[in-house]
C-alpha cells in the first residue's frame, strides 16, 4: 500500500450541509452515550462525499469536534482505510482497479492500460477534464468475479477491457450504470449454471437452489442452507418419521429379492452404454406400479418426495426393483438422474433389499 498522506493543498474550512449536519447528528445518536465515537466511519465517508469524493483535513477535524474525538484518532483511521481519499480524485469517478493476484491472472493489467489511455498515465492524476482519476487497490473482495474494480461505493465486477472503456464512456456522458457483474452473471452464481449441490433432494423444492428475496435483492440461497432454513422434509427429520426404516447399517438380506413377473425389459436395454461410472444398463422398468399400489421409496434414506418423483418418471415404483439392480444397472441410473455414486454411498440396494424382504413377511 502506499504511503497515505494528506494532500498539500487543503481548503480553509469545511462544514457539513445542514441536510448531512441533520443525518450526523441521527447516526451519533444511534450510539449509546459515551460511544459517539462508533460513527467515525459514516460520518467521514459522508463528509467525503460532500466534498467531491475526497477527504480535506478541514473535514477531519470538524468530524473530530462532532465526536469529541482527538484529532489524532480521526487522522488515523482517515489515514488507515483506502476507502478515504486523501488527495482531490475524478469528480465523476476515481476508479479503483483490484490488482491482486486472481484480478491480475484474469485481466487486471489490461484494464489497467485501460486506465492509463482514458484517464491519465499516473494513478491519482486527474483526466484533463478533472473528472476521472483510477489506482490499483489490493484486493476488494470480489476475487470470484475477477477483474473487478470499484467506483465509489460500487463494485464493478466480470470486465473487460471494452466493458471498462464503455463503463467510463456512459459515466462520462452522465448515462447510468449498472453495479456488479458486467457479464449478464447472476451475483457470483457461477456462469455455466449450477456445478454443485444439483442433486440433493429433500430441501423445499427438492434441493435445487431458490432465489430468495433479502433486503430487497433476489439472491441464491444454497439448498442446504435453504433446506435448513425452511424446515423441509430431509434425512434428519425422515430419522424422526420413518419408523419403518432399517437401521443404515442393517446388514442386507442374503437372499435376492424375488423379481416381479411383471417386471419387463425394455427394447433398449439391451446394449451396455458408457458413463462416467463404468459401463451401463438400463434396468428394466415399469409402466406404472403394481395393482398392491407402489412402495414408499421415501423409507430408502436418501430418497425424498421430489426423488421418488423422478424414480416413478423412470418407471421404478417398488423396492424389489431397486434391489435387483446390478453394477451397470446402478451406473445407468446415477448416470440419469446425475448422481456420483450417490446410490452406492447411500447404500439404496441394501436398503432396497431390507425393505422388500419387510413388505413381502
Ligand atoms: S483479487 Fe481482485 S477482488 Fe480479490
Amino acid at each position: 500500500m502506499a504511503v497515505r498522506r494528506l494532500h498539500e493543498e487543503q481548503p480553509e474550512s469545511f462544514a457539513f450541509t445542514p441536510d448531512n449536519e441533520n443525518w450526523a447528528k441521527e447516526q451519533i445518536g444511534k450510539y449509546p452515550e459515551g460511544r459517539q465515537a462508533s460513527a467515525v466511519i459514516p460520518l467521514l465517508w459522508r463528509a467525503q462525499e460532500q466534498h467531491e469524493g475526497w477527504l480535506p483535513e478541514p473535514a477531519i477535524r470538524a468530524v473530530a469536534e462532532m465526536l469529541d474525538m482527538p484529532y489524532i484518532r480521526v487522522l488515523e483511521v482517515a489515514t488507515f482505510y483506502t476507502m478515504f481519499q486523501l488527495q482531490p480524485v475524478g469528480k465523476k469517478a476515481h476508479i479503483q482497479v483490484c490488482g491482486t493476484t486472481p484480478c491480475m491472472l484474469r485481466g487486471a493489467n489490461d484494464l489497467k492500460d485501460v486506465c492509463r489511455r482514458k484517464i491519465a498515465e499516473n494513478q491519482f492524476e486527474l483526466s484533463e477534464d478533472g473528472n476521472f482519476s483510477w489506482e490499483e487497490m489490493e484486493c476488494l473482495g470480489a476475487c470470484v468475479n475477477a477483474p473487478m474494480l470499484q467506483i465509489f461505493k460500487d463494485t464493478y465486477e466480470d470486465l473487460t477491457p471494452e466493458k471498462l472503456e464503455q463503463l467510463i464512456d456512459d459515466i462520462a456522458a452522465g448515462k447510468a450504470v449498472t453495479p456488479g457483474p458486467q457479464n449478464g452473471r447472476h451475483f457470483s452464481v457461477a456462469e455455466g449454471g449450477l456445478t454443485s449441490l444439483v442433486d440433493f433432494d429433500g430441501g423445499p423444492e427438492g434441493g435445487v437452489p431458490q432465489p430468495q428475496v433479502i433486503n430487497g435483492a433476489t439472491q441464491t440461497i444454497n439448498s442446504v442452507a435453504g433446506f435448513a432454513l425452511n424446515g423441509g422434509e430431509g434425512t434428519a427429520a425422515k430419522t424422526k418419521t420413518s419408523s419403518k426404516k432399517p437401521a443404515a447399517k442393517k446388514a442386507p438380506a442374503k437372499t435376492p429379492a424375488k423379481k416381479a413377473d411383471s417386471l419387463a425389459a425394455p427394447k433398449s436395454a439391451a446394449a451396455p452404454q458408457a458413463t462416467d461410472d463404468g459401463p451401463a444398463k438400463k434396468p428394466k422398468m415399469l409402466k406404472k406400479a403394481r395393482a398392491s399400489g407402489a412402495d414408499d421409496l421415501k423409507l430408502i434414506k436418501g430418497i425424498g418426495k421430489v426423488l421418488e418423483d423422478k424414480l416413478h418418471g423412470l418407471g421404478v415404483f417398488h423396492f424389489d426393483q431397486i434391489a435387483a439392480w446390478t453394477d451397470e444397472e446402478v451406473n445407468w441410473v446415477n448416470d440419469h438422474l446425475s448422481f456420483k455414486g450417490r446410490i452406492q454411498r447411500e447404500e439404496w440396494i441394501p436398503q432396497a433389499k431390507a425393505l422388500a424382504e419387510e413388505t413381502k413377511a
